[in-house]
């Protein structure tokens, strides 16, 4: 795309009447969520779709998440009449505890839905941000939406991030500050005789085993199967050489490195005053030891961090983070999941 991307401002009702005008006519536009942006799309027009493969440099074989503003929207998506009795009842449920917000559903497709990259399950989820629900509701149709960065980068947690990455790319970004949640969405499949977590999120496996009464499954994790398309590709990677992914006592082996630090944990304070030390142009962020408020501000924290001229980044996570499990109530596991992938590792 040519032109300057249009920022528009999400409490102004003429700039959102904008967004659902450019939707419309098969525009794509970042639309904010409560986990990151997303890059927007009628989801039932293929040169709108299309648009947003493009705009992101997106491997065809990556199917996006579609989103509406309710539980009955989502329903009309899947093939529910053919639904056994279990992923009808994991469906309501998970539909009442968890929707609006950081929850996406994979299922049998209904036959509305189309060919959709050739797979014959659909992911669904209905995000909780009010603005980007009442483009929805206006809409009245489903919108595709990845999140709304190229390919392999961090995803945006606010407009900036987009236009860092998509300005100039795509048609327009509502503006509504940052981003709450700040990583992307647990997606689960709800139509197998397991309930599997394909990607971890702030939604964990015990938060959903308390509202199902049955255990979930991280696939990836208990049989190395990626049954999320997406989960096989580089994934949040800043641009700088190297990302490496330390514990806090390994800190000291890296003062001699000429890289950045993001440092997490108190107690880190001291260390990051002597990393500073060593190299006056050293950028150090430090993030809150709270892993919601760690989650929030990560990928904030690689953007500013690919600013600074080093070759590599430090993530400095505290212990807690390399223990968690998906059976936390936290999202350390979700976080420690990204950030392994931003590093490269393969396992
Ligand atoms: O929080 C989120 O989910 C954000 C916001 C914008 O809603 N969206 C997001 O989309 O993270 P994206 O495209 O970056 O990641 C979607 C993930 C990919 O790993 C993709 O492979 C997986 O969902 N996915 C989509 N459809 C699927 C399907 N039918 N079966 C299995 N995995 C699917
Ligand atoms: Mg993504």
């Amino acid at each position: 795309m040519q032109a300057p991307t249009l920022i528009l401002n999400a409490s102004q009702e003429d700039h959102i009447r904008e967004a659902v005008s450019l939707l419309r006519s098969n525009g794509v536009v970042a639309l904010p969520t409560e986990t990151v942006y997303g890059l927007a799309a009628n989801a039932f027009s293929t040169l709108a779709v299309q648009k947003i493969f493009k705009a992101k440099l997106r491997p065809q074989n990556n199917p996006l998440i579609w989103h509406t503003y309710n539980q009955e929207s989502a329903r009309s998506l899947f093939n529910f009449s053919r639904f056994n009795e279990t992923s009808k009842r994991r469906f309501n449920l998970l539909s009442q505890a968890f929707w609006p917000g950081p929850l996406t559903m994979v299922a049998q497709k209904s036959s509305i839905v189309g060919l959709h990259v050739n797979l014959d399950t659909i992911a669904v989820r209905v995000p909780r941000s009010e603005v980007t629900r009442q483009i929805l509701r206006l809409l009245d149709i489903p919108l595709v939406m990845p999140s709304a960065n190229i390919s392999s980068r961090p995803s945006p947690t606010c407009s900036n991030h987009v236009l860092k990455t998509l300005g100039g790319r795509i048609d327009a970004v509502v503006d509504a500050g940052v981003c709450e949640v700040g990583i992307e969405s647990t997606v689960v499949r709800i139509d197998q005789e397991d309930l599997r977590i394909l990607r971890p999120g702030a939604i964990s496996a015990t938060m959903l085993e308390k509202i199902l009464g049955e255990p979930a499954f991280d696939t990836y994790k208990s049989t190395g199967v990626l049954e999320s398309p997406g989960m096989a590709f580089k994934h949040y990677a800043p641009r700088v050489d190297r990302v490496i992914l330390i514990k806090p006592h390994e800190l000291e082996t890296y003062w001699h490195t000429n890289s950045s630090l993001v440092a997490c944990t108190s107690d880190l304070v001291q260390s990051e005053r002597a990393f500073k030390k060593r190299s006056k142009k050293a950028l150090t962020i430090a993030l809150a030891d709270d892993p919601e408020l760690f989650a929030a501000n990560i990928y904030d924290a690689l953007y500013k961090a690919e600013e600074c001229p080093h070759e590599s980044l430090v993530l400095v996570l505290p212990q807690k983070a390399w223990d968690a499990s998906l059976d936390q109530e936290n999202v350390w596991a979700a976080v420690f999941d990204r950030l392994r992938r931003s590093a490269g590792y393969k396992s």
